[in-house]
């Protein structure tokens, strides 16, 4: 006999001891999705490929890695060499962190674009960013790993800026580094934080987002809410079942996304020293400094910021903050944002100038963060951290001299 559910047999019996169909149901096959998602929405799906992608490789390169200073450099090695298909596992694993950080940068401009941040998604919002730092966590400690120069001379210019943090700076660096310098005791403990502690707190984040998501529903390229227009049967009119529909569609995304990862692996793996950084082909050498020190791509565009502060009577904790600040801005998006408009396909002329300018600002910025510094780089660094800055600044006053479009009532997809 059937139970509430409807379901008989062995999922029968699974649901009336666990809500297995009901959760599929609200998660997937009952729950109603915008019918205009496009390209920008792919990217949600593949950080979720790329996480899992990363958790697999990250257990199998764990199997043959060895985290002490004296053995690390050799394991990765000999994971390189002999260890059979290690070499993939460890390019995959190395790839998958650009992509993880590509993909979310576009995930976050769709957010961008379309005003998803916005009310009632705010929780949403906040729970990625908390995820955007964990993933920053989680990409600067698995860098120390493979205890190249610049894994080693990264950590400590890295470690070194809590150091300017006033009154406690000093002893938190060494808390942090558990030595004076970096050395074996922070390979331990950044290696235990790596494989266990921060992907333990990136899984619940990424539980608490969908969940968040979910609760009020996904917003679209036009900004409509949908759940204000249902049918009879109570089911939003521009809504569409996740699955089979999205699921298929997103499987078009992943597709497209392993050809270029596998070409990426393949043929490109250092993409030019900007995924593996060439001095890291060397061991970690604590009495010769690199001539260059840079952080991995997706930290430049905040590293750039940092450097482009002056250091004031030898302190450099305006710089630290200023980078600190780039990146806690962005948690007060949804309530710097005071447009009545979501999508920027409503929005007016000067909205889309300041997004353009942010982003144009923002590459500049990566790209001058990779570079060693000249003073018209530096120049231009302060000019861009100025334009980023000011986008946060502008957005509230924004609403006065904006002529937003009508929004309409229904998506506009055919
Ligand atoms: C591990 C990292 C992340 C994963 C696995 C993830 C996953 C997802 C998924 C599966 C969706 C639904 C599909 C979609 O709308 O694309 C989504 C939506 C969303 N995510 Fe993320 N996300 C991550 C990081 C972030 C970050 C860093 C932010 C921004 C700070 C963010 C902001 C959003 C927003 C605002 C939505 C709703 C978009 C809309 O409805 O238009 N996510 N995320």
């Amino acid at each position: 006999m059937a139970n509430t559910q409807g379901t008989t047999g062995l999922v029968g019996w699974i649901d009336e001891r666990f809500p297995l169909t009901k959760m599929m149901r609200e998660h997937l096959t009952e729950y109603y999705a915008p019918k205009n998602f496009n390209f920008w929405y792919y990217f949600g799906s593949l950080a979720l490929l790329v996480l899992v992608n990363q958790i697999l490789t990250g257990i199998w390169l764990t199997m043959n890695y060895k985290p002490s200073a004296t053995e690390a450099f050799a394991s990765v090695e000999y994971i390189m060499r002999d260890v059979d298909w290690g070499w993939l596992l460890r390019y995959m694993h190395s790839t998958g962190a650009s992509a993880f950080f590509i993909v979310v940068y576009l995930h976050m401009f769709r957010a961008l674009i379309y005003g998803s941040y916005k009310k009632p998604r705010e929780l949403v919002w906040i729970f990625g960013m908390l995820l955007f730092l964990c993933l920053m966590a989680e990409a600067f400690m698995g860098y120390l790993l493979p205890w190249g120069q610049m894994s080693y001379w990264g950590a400590q210019v890295i470690i070194n800026l809590f150091s300017a943090i006033p009154v406690v700076g000093p002893d938190l660096s060494v808390w942090i580094r558990g030595d004076f310098v970096v050395s074996d005791a922070t390979l331990n403990r950044f290696f235990s934080l790596h494989v266990i502690a921060v992907p333990l707190v990136l899984l619940a984040l990424v539980v608490a987002h969908i969940i968040a998501l979910h609760e009020v529903g996904s917003n679209n390229p036009d900004g409509v809410e949908i759940k204000k227009v249902k049918g009879p049967d109570g089911k939003p009119l521009d809504g569409i079942p996740f699955h089979p529909y999205y699921t298929v569609k997103d499987l078009v995304g992943v597709m497209a996304f392993l050809i270029f990862f596998a070409a990426v692996i393949f043929f490109m793996p250092e993409m030019g020293g900007y995924f593996l950084e060439h001095p890291n082909f060397d061991p970690a050498d604590p009495l010769k400094t690199p001539p260059h020190i840079a952080p991995v791509w997706y930290f430049t565009p905040f590293y750039a910021i940092l450097r482009a502060v002056p250091s004031f009577a030898g302190t450099q904790v305006w710089g630290v903050l200023a980078m600190g600040g780039a990146i806690v801005l962005l948690f007060f998006l949804p309530w710097l944002d005071r447009s009545p408009v979501k999508s920027i396909r409503h929005r007016g002329f000067a909205f889309k100038l300041v997004l353009a300018a942010f982003v144009i600002a923002f590459l500049i910025l990566g790209y001058l963060g990779a570079l060693p510094t000249t003073p018209e780089r530096t120049t231009l660094a302060q000019v861009c951290s100025v334009v980023y800055f000011a986008f946060f600044f502008l957005l509230p006053i924004l609403p006065a001299i904006e002529k937003t479009k009508p929004v309409p009532e229904r998506v506009t997809e055919k």
